[in-house]
């Protein structure tokens, strides 16, 4: 697969998902390496993909090749192509190439590592290491041509290889940091398969440009134009500059504003694309959403609603311009995956913007960073000149503060939450912090707790303060605040919203919590 202007071969890693918590961490961890990678469900895997990568990974899962209704994959589909198989791919790899696999002496968590030989794989890399396991069965017999090249006390078979082939296979789990030396291995496995590493941003655009022109080539009138939604953020803004860019002249980009935006927020939105000579349509829907809206405590249920939404007032749009037939959106990879529409996985929430489309959609989609994460698209941002107050802009839902409000939506909670909101973020800009974390917000409680101001016994109101660090948002550990920080936004906070008696700070890290709370 040849790009038009590339400097070496762009190759393609699969990495095929038998079910592990960790398949989008190698997905990650091969892209921040320079390869560009897919998660491919194994049930969707085969030989005519086969054509489409340059190597693949078997991940690990939580099956056992003991039961025949264990996920397998045909082995004709990835044999000859450099293999990196992991925990479980490591088992199945095993018993499908003429080994066996089976029960053994389990290992969860930190392990000592050893070295058995001198190996590429290993170069630079210390005789003993931890790493991070998690099996009850084991590879019990190499296949034919495999050597064993490490070991760990209980797992005689820790680290295999096919040197002709390239195959290396390992019960642990390189990927997860708990590993150490994990990328290291990840990167002398690239090296020694002969990957090449151009995955970067002239790699990002190509693949951008040629995702529009496919979607564009799908209408027969060379002039269709495109509604690209447009919330502020910075996967829409950067979509909205790409598609001026490789589509000048067919582009409408519209803001809608369904009542669920931060404080002032269309107004900064609204300026900052006049700042930047963009043209925007702005529609202001808000009553339609709170209506909709109204008593709905599900989250799932709120995702959908606001997403049809969205939809019927494209649709309503596009009824008035009828030379629109497409509607481009700034969805990515993390929302594909996690509305289950990925790689076998399940819903963990429906990002409104996937989960909430209809059967029949008049528009034609154009999604062309659905394969990017949010760190990729902010990197593409800068190159295609998005201003820096966009691609610094922490990420913001598209269903807004509906998801950031337990229970249901009022006009009460929304005007409560944006005053706190507004507070922390403020204060978050005055101590230098805003840049230095990848997300912060308030969160309101549907309960109320006993407190007291002014001598009284006041029934108030709870804010949570939710502020984390992460690469792309599919795990995130709570930012680590100064607790002086903390204890002045919520002596603000309470002072300033009398509904308002208590504050507290959200300490939880994804997994297992989520960033948003809803
Ligand atoms: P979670 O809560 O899933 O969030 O850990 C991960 C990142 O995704 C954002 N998020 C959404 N973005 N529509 C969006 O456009 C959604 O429905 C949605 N749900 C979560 C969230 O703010 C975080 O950055």
């Amino acid at each position: 697969m040849k790009k038009a202007n590339s400097r070496v071969e762009q190759h393609r890693v699969a990495v095929i998902d038998f079910g592990s918590q960790y398949t989008r961490l190698i997905a990650r961890r091969l892209r921040s390496l320079g390869v560009y990678s897919e998660i491919i469900p194994y049930f969707e895997w085969n030989q005519e993909k086969k054509a489409l990568y340059h190597a693949v990974v078997l991940s690990g899962g939580p099956s056992s090749v003991t039961q025949n209704k264990s996920p397998r994959i045909d082995i004709e589909s990835f044999l000859g192509l450099p293999t990196l198989a992991i925990c479980y791919g490591h088992q199945f790899l095993a018993e499908a190439l003429g080994g066996k696999a089976g029960p053994g002496e389990p290992e969860f968590g930190r392990v000592e590592f050893e070295l058995k030989e001198v190996h590429p794989i290993f170069k630079g890399l210390p005789q003993r290491f931890v790493v991070w396991m998690s099996h009850s069965d084991q590879v019990l017999e190499a296949p034919p041509e495999f050597k064993i090249i490490g070991k760990t006390e209980r797992t005689p078979i820790a680290a295999m290889v096919n040197d002709q082939k390239k195959v290396l296979s390992l019960q642990f789990h390189p990927e997860v940091a708990h590993t150490e030396n994990g990328t290291q291995i990840i990167e002398n496995w690239l090296s020694w398969s002969g990957i090449n590493r151009s995955w970067d941003v002239e790699e990002y655009l190509v693949m951008v440009e040629r995702e529009i022109r496919r979607a564009l080539s799908q209408s027969k009138k060379p002039n269709a134009k495109i509604l690209c939604a447009v919330s502020g953020g910075v996967d829409s803004t950067t979509l909205s500059f790409v598609l001026q860019k490789f589509a000048p002249g067919r582009v409408y980009s519209v803001f809608v504003n369904h009542g669920l935006l931060r404080k002032n927020e269309e107004k900064e939105v609204i300026e900052a694309f006049q700042r930047n000579r963009l043209k925007l349509d702005y529609i202001d829907a808000s009553k339609r959403f709170l209506k909709k809206l109204k008593g709905v405590k599900d989250p799932e249920k709120k995702r959908k609603i606001i997403g049809k939404t969205f939809i019927e007032i494209f649709e309503d749009f596009a009824k008035k311009h009828p030379d629109i037939e497409f509607l481009a959106q700034g969805t990515l990879y993390p929302d594909v995956i996690e509305s289950g529409k990925g790689a076998g996985a399940s819903v963990i929430k429906s990002h409104h913007n996937v989960g909430g489309l209809p059967r029949k959609l008049k528009l034609k989609l154009i999604e062309p960073f659905r394969f990017f994460f949010k760190d990729e698209v902010r990197e593409l941002a800068r190159k295609v000149g998005v201003p820096d107050n966009f691609v610094k802009r922490h990420p913001f839902p598209g269903p807004g503060l509906a998801i950031r409000i337990i229970g249901p939506v009022t006009e009460e909670s929304l005007k409560v939450l944006r005053e706190a909101d507004s507070i922390f973020l403020e204060e978050l800009k005055k101590w230098n912090l805003y840049d230095s974390v990848w997300q912060a917000f308030a969160v309101l409680l549907p309960v109320k707790t006993v407190g007291v101001k002014g001598d009284a016994r006041h029934y108030g109101r709870v804010i949570v303060l939710r502020s984390v660090n992460s690469v792309d948002g599919m795990t995130a550990d709570c930012s680590s605040l100064p607790l002086n920080f903390l204890k002045h936004v919520s002596s603000r906070i309470t002072n300033e919203i009398p509904e308002v008696t208590r504050v507290v700070y959200d300490l939880s890290s994804k997994p297992p919590a989520t960033i948003e709370w809803e």
